[in-house]
Order: structure tokens, then sequence, then C-alpha cells
């Protein structure tokens, strides 16, 4: 065992494409990001674990266990980041469950195999989040693999095929829900609830989920110098609106945890002295309560159609991706709370925000998930901050539940 797991987080965040403009961007199948995943495949071997990739490149480090006809447990998260983001989102949860593998190891004979996976693509490259567990849960069809493109326009086909992976075999990356017993994901909260009430380990309830549309607005393109006010038809000043309206209805959303969010528009010809005929924007509405998101995107559809016919516009609704939110599994949330009791930490039960693998995994397999605080709760940036003992808390509580599950 040669596994330090504050060294190896440090070494990850080495793998970089954009050190210059700050934090750290390792988008999935890149070749950065593949010599990261390779990386992590040493340090699994180094901590005794059998590794494997699949079609998809999702990652395994497998511990065999004494009965091979038990499903096994699994555990993990990702390494790839979205862009200019921190070292801990993803990556706590990939080396903390080798962290925890190792003690595991060393110390206890446990009945069922424990497989930490590092799943490839969580952060949305390809417009949808979650594409490595996505196509292990059989929700990724071939055409699918076309239809996804990045923001250069290279398809996820193209993309996986480039990092010599199997478009044409992604079915072979599936799972048989029966085969597993159960899966648990130590990340980082990436919110401010558990440093504001002092906690230190937040165990997962539920796991809010998004639904994710692009809107593209036609309008027309005339010159910013001729044409009057009164006679334009701007697509981008209709986007202000529906952002703005989008706004309104998140924060009047009767669940009082809906939020909406604009991250992604191309405006079109962009130049600042042409009207913009054409923008596309992507937005993303995400609640645990499912009836309260849809009632957002609901009125915020609806705004857009009013909007449009106002100001002469057309539109075009295109769903990006809609999940359903996340219920994490009793035996789970108890397992957890067992380990935190004897490990003396008190845990907070807790809905996540964010999604994450185990939100995809929820559909067919019992999940679970535990949080270690993220300072001031920033997150997807530079600052991203979680302490070592923090850290080593998550991966000590993880262990316990991972040797909970598995005996
Ligand atoms: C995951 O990265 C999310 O956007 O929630
Ligand atoms: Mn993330
Ligand atoms: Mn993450």
């Amino acid at each position: 065992m040669t596994f330090a797991l504050h060294d190896a987080i440090a070494e990850l965040a080495t793998y970089n494409d954009d050190p210059a403009a700050g934090g750290i961007t390792r988008e999935v199948f890149t070749p950065t990001y593949e010599r990261s995943v390779e990386f992590v495949s040493g340090l699994m071997r180094d901590a005794g674990l059998e590794v494997r990739r699949d079609a998809f490149g999702n990652l395994y480090g497998r511990l065999e266990g004494t009965d091979p006809s038990l499903p096994a447990v699994r555990t993990g998260s990702h390494v790839d980041t979205t862009l200019n983001a921190g070292r801990y989102d993803g990556v706590v949860g990939v080396l903390g469950a080798i962290e925890a593998m190792g003690s595991l190891l060393r110390d206890r004979r446990l009945r069922r195999a424990v497989e930490v996976v590092a799943f490839a693509g969580e952060e949305p490259r390809f417009a949808s989040g979650c594409i490595g567990s996505r196509a292990v849960m059989g929700e990724l069809s071939r055409a699918d693999l076309d239809r996804l493109v990045d923001r250069d326009g290279m398809s996820l086909a193209q993309a996986l095929a480039g990092a010599g992976f199997e478009p044409d075999a992604i079915e072979t990356a599936l799972w048989d829900p029966a085969s597993v017993h159960a899966f648990v994901e130590l990340h980082i909260e990436q919110g401010i609830v558990l440093e504001s009430s002092g906690e230190q380990i937040g165990v997962v309830t539920a796991i809010a989920a998004p639904h994710d549309l692009r809107i593209t607005l036609r309008g027309a393109a005339d010159h910013a110098g001729a044409t009057p006010m009164a006679l334009r038809r701007d697509a981008l000043v209709g986007a202000a609106e529906a952002m703005v309206e989008l706004e309104k209805l998140a924060v009047g959303s009767p669940s009082g945890t809906t939020v909406g969010t604009v991250g992604v528009m191309r405006v079109r010809p962009g130049a600042i002295n042409v009207v913009p005929g054409e923008v596309e924007f992507d937005v993303d509405v995400r609640d645990s309560d499912a009836e309260a998101r849809q009632a957002v995107v609901d009125g915020f559809l609806a705004a857009v159609r009013v909007m449009a016919t106002t100001r002469g516009l057309t539109a075009v609704v295109d769903e990006i991706v809609r999940d359903e939110p996340g219920t994490c599994a009793p035996f789970i949330v108890e397992a957890a709370d067992a380990a935190c009791a004897s490990l003396g930490v008190r845990p907070r039960h807790m809905i996540s925000g964010a999604y994450h693998d185990a939100l995809i995994l929820s559909r067919k397999i019992p999940v679970g998930m535990l949080f270690v605080p993220s300072a001031a709760g920033i997150s997807h940036h530079p600052d991203e901050y979680t302490g070592r003992e923090d850290i080593d808390r998550g991966a000590a509580v993880l262990g316990e539940v991972l040797a909970t599950l598995a005996t």
C-alpha cells in the first residue's frame, strides 16, 4: 500500500488543460483526461485492486469478496471536471474510495466484492451530464452518441472513438442491476449547509434533478444603426426577457428549492453593429420536488411563447435532459448513520442540490451518498476547497459503510 490520499489529490490536479486561467479544466475523453485516468488506474493497482475499463471509458477497480455469487457493492464518482473548476468535485469520491478500500483490504474479509468506479463524463461537455452512468444504465442509445455534441461540434461518438473506446459496443458496458447490491458515492457538498451548521458529514436522502432545455430564438439580423427600435426583431433582448422571467418563476416556486440557470448562450451573428438575429441558450431547472420543477418549466415555456409572439420571434425548444429526482435507499442511509455513530460523528440528513452519477443509478439500484463540507459552499470554481480532515473523515465513514454493506 503506497496510497497517499492528499498527495494523489494534488497530483491529479496537475492534469489540467487550462492552468493559466485558474482552476482545473479536464473534460472527459481529452488526452489530458485519458492521462489522468491512467494515473488513477495506477493508484488502483497499487492499492491491490483489479483494474478494467468498459466500452464507454468508465474505470473500475475491484476488490474480490469471499462469496463471488453475491451482488457486489459499488462506490465511486468522477474525475472529469467542468471548465476552470476545483480539484475536489468528483475526485474525493474516487480517491477517497481507493483510500477506504485500502483499509478494507488490510483489515477485513468481506463476503461481497467492492468495486470503485470513476464514471466517464459526469460533467456536461456534451450538454448532458452523467453520460458514463447513463451508459451503464442503458439510457444512451447509439443515436444519442451522434446527437450529443460538444461546444466545438464534436459528437460524443467521435470523442469516444478518438479516446480509443467503442461507440458501437456501448451495450457491453451495461450493468445488470441484480448484480449490484448498493452504490455509495462520497462527494463534496458543493453548498454551504454543512459549514454553516458546523456539521461534518451529510447523509443524503434525496437528489435533486435537472430538466434542461435548449431554446433557439430567431428574429431578424438587421443593421444596428439603420433599424429603428420599433422595427426590430431582436432575439437577444427576447432571451434576456425570458431569463428574467425564469428567475422570477424559480424564486416564486412554492417548494422553495427550485433553481433556474442559464449558463450558456450563443448569439449570432455576434457583431456590435448587427441586431442579434438568432440566440441559442441552455436552461437548467432543478428541484428534488418534481411537481414544483415542472410548474416552473411550464411557466417558463408559456412566458417564452408570449414573449416570442409579442416580439415577432420564432422559438424552438429542444429538450436536453429531463431526470426524475432520486431517493436514497433507507438501508444505505441507516448504514451511513451507523457508520457515523461508530466513528463518533453526528450525521446531518440532507438533500443534494447538485446532480451526481448516483442520481442516474438510483432508478434501478439502491444508492446512498455521503457529503463532506465545502468551504464557503464554493464549487465549480477554482476556489473550491475541502479540508484534509474533512476528506479523511469522509473516506473513513465511506469505508465503514462499504464494510457494513459488503459483510
Ligand atoms: C454536477 O456537476 C451538477 O451540475 O450538479
Ligand atoms: Mn460538478
Ligand atoms: Mn461531481
